[in-house]
């Protein structure tokens, strides 16, 4: 509002349509600068004029209420007056409900495979798929997440081929994913000395597609208790489905996409096999059927999509996959326009880059696999090590450690651009200092104490509900913490809170460009900033001072901070715990 009061100002003086300045002003690299900077470089031309002229007279002429315009090369610097706007400002970083427009999003988030570890890729996708979901959440939309099961394929006829031979129900009861790569790293080995194997693998497959009895037991069985163990992952991680629908749920729905596809004249044969050409997009053929006939994963997601857009509704599809399967997808998307749906521009691919843990890559099929279940009880095992350090006293420190061991790696993950390369350090991620979920937690922490310090000693703090009450109408103190009662000392405001203050009012625009960009770092990193301000701001002042309005307005920073980080962590799938 008074960046958009600036820029029309700037309008005014230059003669532009209104709406023309603001977008070009800029966050200046140094708060002494002021609080916002409009460069003149690109005026020069239309005006004929050097740019520090220019900028010398847009300051003089500037002429707004509570704003110092000064010159300072080819920028002209506006310094808000900070008693004057801080009231606007303490209100709008009140937490309020983001208008949208209730869009139908589907999402396509983990999507591990049954039988197989639980991989990094698959806790990438699931904890970036979930930050996702409630963004657009958080930004009024509509949602669905589809956890959509690898539980189909030509790997269960291996599957049940190795446990058959190898296997035993006890073993995979007890643990199953581990017990299915031992079997599935066996029958690679031996599959390379004996092909009969590969043969007899084939065969239970087609046994299952063909739905015989003893083939789909099996399968039933190593999917159920496949989902037991993700589940126990997925409660750890704090994430649930709207729908979990494997693979398998479209063997009766691909029949109807391989007959209209036909029937288009979009299917030719390939070596025995049915392909869509994608000549003229610059792209190999998509395989759709198999020479034995057999349906594949494209063809499964072709009727994927068409249910996700028929039956549940979806305005927008959004797969969040590793970017090894970038090209899959452009295929899926491509046929789709084919067979004009024109809705295919909506489809879209979440891609996100490898993480190594410790430098160690993973790989299913040489059994050289970091089980994620392990990382997790490291971290918490660590978290639980340093809390015990820092504060022996804490009460119900091993559910805390969980928050934090758990909140150490999701964020570990989250402040990072999705697409680079990560290379995953347990150790710095479970450190509270530095860019980590611990020290934004803690800082939570830091900011909750303060607050019920406040609490305890009875001082009213800000707008929380005690001062609600004391003040006897409801949201007083909130809208009056900043105006000047006739006879009260006014607020200076230093560098360190009116920073912060500033900071706060942009949850709404980094929620916003998160959203732009699918980029759930640009709430890890906005929180990050948030826990650095507000620490540099504690540093600098004392909030439960003896000064009653100075008291007041730092209690209220302090609970908007702890507020939007709570809310930031939320987002991300973060506890934020009282105390650490
Ligand atoms: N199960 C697949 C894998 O682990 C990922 C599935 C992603 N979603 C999709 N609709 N294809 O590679």
């Amino acid at each position: 509002m008074i960046v958009s009061n600036i820029g029309a100002e700037l309008d005014r003086l230059l003669d532009w349509e209104k709406g023309t300045a603001e977008p070009l002003l800029e966050q200046p690299p140094d708060m002494n600068l002021g609080d916002a900077a409009f460069p003149c470089f690109a005026l020069s031309k239309t005006l004929r004029k050097n740019p520090q002229l220019i900028a010398a007279e847009l300051a003089q002429r500037f002429a707004l209420a509570g704003v110092q315009a000064s010159a300072a090369g080819a920028y002209v610097n506006f310094a808000l007056d900070r008693g004057l706007h801080a009231q606007t400002l303490l209100e709008r970083a009140e937490l309020h409900a983001v208008q949208g427009e209730g869009r139908t999003i589907v999402i396509d988030l983990s999507s591990p495979n049954i039988a197989k570890p639980f991989g990094v890729g698959h806790l990438r996708s699931t904890v970036i798929g979930a930050a996702l979901y409630r963004m657009y959440e958080a930004a009024g939309e509509n949602p669905i997440s589809v956890n959509h099961l690898g539980d189909w394929g030509t790997q269960f006829g291996k599957q049940i081929t190795a446990y058959k031979r190898w296997g035993s129900e006890e073993r995979l009861n007890a643990s199953p994913i581990r017990e299915s790569l031992d079997l599935y790293v066996r029958f690679h080995d031996e599959a390379e000395q004996d092909p009969s194997l590969d043969i007899e693998a084939r065969d239970w497959f087609r046994r299952l597609e063909s739905g015989d009895e003893e083939a789909l037991r099996l399968w039933t069985y190593f999917v159920d208790v496949s989902l037991t163990e993700f589940n126990r992952m997925y409660d750890r991680l704090g994430v649930s489905f709207d729908r979990v629908l494997g693979e398998s749920f479209y063997n009766d729905k691909m029949g109807a996409v391989v007959e209209e596809l036909r029937a288009g004249g979009l299917l030719e044969e390939s070596d025995g096999a049915q392909v869509v050409r994608l000549d003229e997009e610059g792209m190999p053929p998509c395989l759709i059927l198999k020479s034995d006939g057999t349906t594949i994963y494209p063809t499964r997601d072709l009727a994927t999509a068409l249910y996700r857009h028929d039956v549940l509704g979806a305005e927008k599809l959004l797969y969040v996959v590793g970017a090894e399967q970038s090209l899959h997808f452009r295929q899926v998307f491509a046929v789709l326009r084919k067979m004009g749906r024109d809705w295919a521009e909506e489809c879209r691919h979440i891609p996100f880059g490898l993480m190594k843990f410790e430098g160690k890559k993973m790989s299913t099929r040489r059994g050289k696999v970091v089980f994620l279940e392990e990382v997790l009880d490291e971290a918490v095992a660590r978290a639980s090590e340093i809390m015990a350090a820092k504060n022996p006293l804490l009460h119900n420190r091993e559910a805390i450690a969980e928050a934090v061991g758990i909140g150490a790696i999701v964020f570990g993950d989250l402040k990072n651009n999705r697409i680079g390369e990560i290379d995953f350090s347990l150790e710095e991620a479970v450190q509270f200092e530095g860019e980590t979920g611990p020290y934004v937690q803690y800082t939570h922490a830091r900011a909750r104490s303060v607050i019920r310090k406040a609490q305890a000693a009875g001082l009213p703090h800000g707008s929380g509900d005690a001062a609600e009450s004391e003040a006897g109408v409801p949201g007083h103190e909130a809208s009056s913490a900043a105006s000047e009662p006739s006879g009260e000392q006014a607020y200076t405001w230093d560098d360190a809170s009116w920073e912060l203050l500033k900071r706060l009012c942009d949850y709404e625009t980094e929620l916003r460009r998160g959203l732009q960009r699918h980029e759930p770092s640009a709430i890890a990193r906005y929180a990050l900033d948030l826990a650095k301000l507000f620490n540099r701001f504690y540093h600098h002042n004392k909030v439960l001072t003896e000064v009653p309005r100075e008291r007041q307005i730092r209690l209220e920073l302090t609970r908007l901070t702890a507020q939007r980080l709570r809310w930031a962590l939320e987002l991300l799938g973060i506890g934020s715990p009282e105390e650490i």
